[in-house]
C-alpha cells in the first residue's frame, strides 16, 4: 500500500491504527478500477486509481473474481441503500445523488492471525485473552456489507446499553453495517453502530473476512450535505419516523440523544473527499509519510495541540476525545474509517 497514493494494496500485519492502537491484521485494499487522476485534479482524487492486483501469472482468477465481485456488490449496495430510502419515509432515489456514474466501492480481504500465531499467548496464558484485532470504530461512509468467511467468532457490536455482543458468521448471509454518513444524512434515524474484532482464540487459526464498502461521490460538499431543511442532503426524515426511532431505542434500554447530526470535515475538509484522504493519511500513517507529508505534519500538530489543551483541562487524565476529521455526528465516541 505504501507504493501508491490511492491507499489501494496490501498491507503486512500491524501497520493499521484503530482508536489509537494498532490493529493484528494483514490486508490487500482492492476498488472498482479507475485511470490515474491529471495532475489538475484536487489532491482527493488520488484516491481513484487502478488496483493493485496480485499478478495473474501466479493468481489468474483473482482480478476477474473480485472484479465481479465489486460490480455487483456495488449494484445491490446502492440498491440496498434505495431501500433504506424507502423505509424511513424518502423517495427511493433520495440517495442518487451522492453516487457517481463509474462509482468507486472498496473491498478488503482481511486476515486476522489466532494470538499464538502472533506471539501474544503462550502456553500457560488465559485462555481468554483479548487482542485488538480491529479496534472500536464505525465505518464511515453509507453502508458496508461483511462476509465473513472462516467460522471464528471474534466480530462483536456494541448495543444500546454499551456491551459488547458476538456477532457470528452465518452460513449465506451477510452483516451490513450503516455507516456515520449515513446516520448523519438520515438525520440520526439510521444509526452507526460500533463495532470491532477480536483476534481468533489461541490455536484456533486465522479469521478471514471480506468487506464491501459502498463508496459515494468525494466531490459532495459538507454544507450541500447538512442542509436537509432546504432541500439539501436528502431531505429532511418525517417526523413520526424520527419518533419511532426514539422510542425504538428507549425500548432498548437507550436513549437517544437531541444531538444535531451533521457531517464534519474538521477545520479545514470542506468535501467528503478532502476528509476521506485524510481519514486515510491518519489509518495508514506510512503511506501518509511517504505520499502527503505536509498533511500528516499538520495532522500531528493539531492532535499535539488538542491533547496539551487536554492535558491542560483534566490534568492528563486518559479519556478518548474525538480527533481529527472524521465524519462524525456530534454525539458520536467511534474514530476512524473502518
Ligand atoms: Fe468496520
Amino acid at each position: 500500500m505504501v507504493n501508491a497514493p490511492s491507499f489501494l494494496g496490501y498491507n503486512r500485519l500491524a501497520t493499521e491504527i484503530t482508536a489509537n492502537s494498532t490493529d493484528y491484521r494483514e490486508q490487500i485494499d482492492l476498488s472498482t478500477d479507475h485511470e490515474l487522476p491529471p495532475p489538475s485534479a484536487p489532491l482527493y482524487r488520488n484516491l481513484f486509481a487502478p488496483t493493485q492486483w496480485p499478478s495473474a501469472e501466479y493468481m489468474p482468477n483473482f482480478k476477474p473474481v473480485y472484479s465481479d465481485y465489486i460490480t455487483r456488490m456495488g449494484d445491490i449496495s446502492i440498491y440496498f441503500t434505495s431501500l433504506i430510502a424507502e423505509a424511513i419515509g424518502l423517495p427511493p432515489d433520495a440517495f442518487n445523488k451522492y453516487f457517481d456514474v463509474d462509482q468507486q466501492h472498496k473491498l478488503k480481504i482481511v486476515k486476522y492471525p489466532d494470538l499464538k500465531e502472533l506471539g501474544l499467548w503462550k502456553e500457560g496464558d488465559d485462555v481468554n485473552l483479548e487482542g485488538q484485532g480491529v479496534g472500536p470504530h464505525k465505518d464511515s461512509m453509507f453502508t458496508s456489507y461483511l462476509l465473513q468467511v472462516t467460522q471464528h467468532r471474534g466480530l462483536q457490536v456494541q448495543n444500546l446499553q454499551g456491551k459488547w455482543v458476538d456477532c457470528p458468521p452465518v452460513d449465506g448471509t451477510l452483516v451490513v453495517a450503516i455507516g456515520q454518513g449515513m446516520e448523519a444524512l438520515t438525520q440520526g434515524v439510521c444509526m452507526s453502530t460500533t463495532h470491532r474484532v477480536l483476534s481468533p482464540a489461541p490455536g484456533s487459526g486465522p479469521r478471514f473476512s471480506v468487506p464491501f464498502f459502498q463508496g459515494v461521490s468525494l466531490d459532495a460538499e459538507f454544507d450541500e450535505l447538512n442542509d436537509y431543511e432546504n432541500g439539501g442532503g436528502v431531505g429532511k426524515v418525517p417526523e413520526e419516523i424520527k419518533k419511532l426511532r426514539r422510542l425504538v431505542v428507549e425500548r432498548n434500554g437507550g436513549r437517544l440523544d437531541d444531538v444535531e447530526f451533521t457531517f464534519k470535515g474538521g477545520d479545514i475538509a470542506k468535501t467528503l473527499g478532502e476528509a476521506t484522504l485524510r481519514n486515510r493519511i491518519k489509518s495508514h500513517p506510512d503511506v501518509g509519510q511517504r505520499w502527503y507529508p505536509e498533511i500528516l505534519r499538520e495532522m500531528r500538530e493539531k492532535q499535539r495541540r488538542l491533547e496539551e489543551e487536554r492535558k491542560g483541562v483534566d490534568g492528563g487524565n486518559e479519556r478518548q476525545i474525538p480527533t481529527g476529521p472524521d465524519l462524525q455526528t456530534s454525539g458520536g465516541k467511534a474514530v476512524e474509517a473502518h
